[in-house]
């Protein structure tokens, strides 16, 4: 993985914002714990569920504004952030499928911003497109359509070259679709379906965030649903966790502290066709994966962990929430044998070869060699038609990771270096990793009746704001 010293080079020959030195962005938090707070005091906040300010037959209309605020997330002190309707996470819209969502968005911030549902099968004009901009003191409606299956998405800011910063300044939140089908399943759900929003961040003596691009090494506080090292109180039964990697550039290896296991249910773009069933979850930035976790076992009174071992055992941060074990109640949830059935992807009509990593002369992250150019259309795809992406990340030599995100499809993943993927890794997803050095293959159906102009590239934020973008249009 990147050292602290490998993401300062790259900062300096990216030419990133000017790095800040070494030795005062980590003075704060010099020990591994983070911060000076006491842990698992803070109870876990689950971020506000977003009422309709309206309602029709067919859709419903939702209220958010963008705006500075302040929130206390290191105690006695006060983090400025930018938020969607003041909540760090956003609040988090709950759609059903086949029901419409408008969503008006109106930005009260100083910078212009652009709202991206990840993993949304939307039409151009209400993709967040990087420079279809909302300018400071000017809204603009969303239309979701939610005709895709149940499913765990995110909404963030995709402004051209500030997404990363705004992202890291606190602009995201869960979209949660949900259907009939999922619903028969029987799955825990209500108060016991609980989402785990997670990222980091590095603050300075005041509580401000820091931001540096590309500097992810000194992010060294990881935060669940906007908290510390919160604690959540458990029933004996079984849970769903929505977890969700919303961290700019780090990617994540959750475990639980005893050992146990985590029946995977769902990837990023919806229900698996079968559980899949193990003890650890990797997740890159923008990847989800629904886990059901059975309580039932652990003695009331008892703790466990969920922990990022991602670095090994003495991954810094590890411990990232506690669960305090309660009393046992009725459990009629279950997780049936089959979830799901997945839709067969067809031959692909060609095959493209999509090449990640550092320019020639180490001036900026590049796609196929280009920066993003919102001008120019890099490839054309087929309504209707599947593709094979075969996605190299040619940046080996420097220990680089990165990942590949396709705006509105759900592709599947066939293959990492010749060794296919497992079930849980391989569909429905809009967000696979790409090792240094290694390559991916995957299967991208251009089956969204929409067509138009929508962008591809890395999910390590800091990498896409310094141009790691390209943009396919889907044509006829
Ligand atoms: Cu989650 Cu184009 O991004
Ligand atoms: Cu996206
Ligand atoms: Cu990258």
């Amino acid at each position: 993985m990147l050292n602290r010293r490998d993401s300062l080079k790259l900062g300096a020959v990216a030419g990133a914002a000017m790095l800040v030195p070494a030795g005062r962005l980590s003075a704060v938090f010099a020990d591994d714990e983070g911060t000076a707070s006491t842990p698992f005091t803070r109870a876990l906040p689950i971020p506000p569920v977003l009422r309709p300010v309206s309602s029709t037959a067919d859709h419903d209309l939702y209220d958010m504004t963008l705006a500075p605020t302040t929130a206390s997330i290191l105690p006695g002190l006060q983090t400025p952030l930018l938020t969607f309707n003041g909540s760090f996470p956003g609040p988090t819209i709950r759609a059903r499928r086949g029901r419409a969502s408008k969503v008006r968005v109106t930005n009260r911030m100083t910078t212009p911003s652009s709202v991206h549902l990840h993993g949304a099968d939307v039409a151009p004009s209400s993709d967040g497109h990087p420079v279809d901009l909302i300018q400071p003191g000017e809204s603009k409606i969303y239309h979701y359509p939610n005709r895709q299956p149940a499913a765990t998405l995110w909404y963030h800011d995709h402004a051209h070259h500030i997404e990363a910063e705004q992202v890291y300044r606190g602009l995201a939140g869960l979209y949660l679709i949900g259907d009939a089908e999922s619903d028969a399943l029987g799955l825990p759900g209500g108060q016991y379906d609980i989402p785990l929003f997670i990222r980091d961040a590095a603050f300075d003596e005041q509580g401000r965030l820091l931001f540096t691009l590309d500097d992810f090494a000194s992010r060294r506080v990881v935060l669940v649903n906007g908290a510390h090292q919160p604690f959540v109180q458990v029933r004996r039964r079984k849970y769903r966790l929505r977890l969700v990697n919303a961290a700019n550039s780090r990617p994540i290896r959750l475990v639980l502290s005893d050992g146990g296991e985590f029946v995977r249910i769902a990837s990023d773009g919806g229900l698996l066709e079968h559980p899949v069933r193990g003890t650890s979850i990797e997740l890159w930035p923008a990847e989800r994966a629904e886990v059901v976790v059975d309580f039932t076992n652990h003695a009331t009174g008892s703790t466990l962990y969920l922990e990022n071992v991602f670095n090994g055992p003495e991954t810094p941060n590890r411990q990232l929430l506690q669960f305090q074990v309660g009393e046992p109640v009725p459990d009629p949830s279950r997780v049936p044998d089959t979830l799901r059935t997945h839709p067969d992807l067809g031959e692909p009509i060609l095959t493209r070869t999509i090449n990640m990593g550092r320019d020639a002369t180490n001036t900026f992250y590049a796609i196929n060699g280009l920066p993003y150019d919102p001008d120019r259309i890099d490839f054309r795809c087929k309504r209707g038609s599947t593709e094979l992406w075969v996605v190299n990340n040619t940046d080996g030599q420097y220990n680089f990771p990165h990942s590949m995100h396709v705006h509105l499809v759900q592709f599947r993943v066939l293959d990492r270096n010749g060794v296919p993927v497992g079930p849980e890794e391989a569909y429905p997803k809009d967000t696979v990793r790409i090792p240094a050095g290694q390559t991916v293959r995957m299967l991208v159906r251009f089956e969204s009746p929409f067509t138009g102009v929508y962008p591809y590239h890395c999910h390590f934020l800091d990498h896409s704001s310094a141009h790691m973008m390209a943009q396919l249009e889907v044509v006829p």
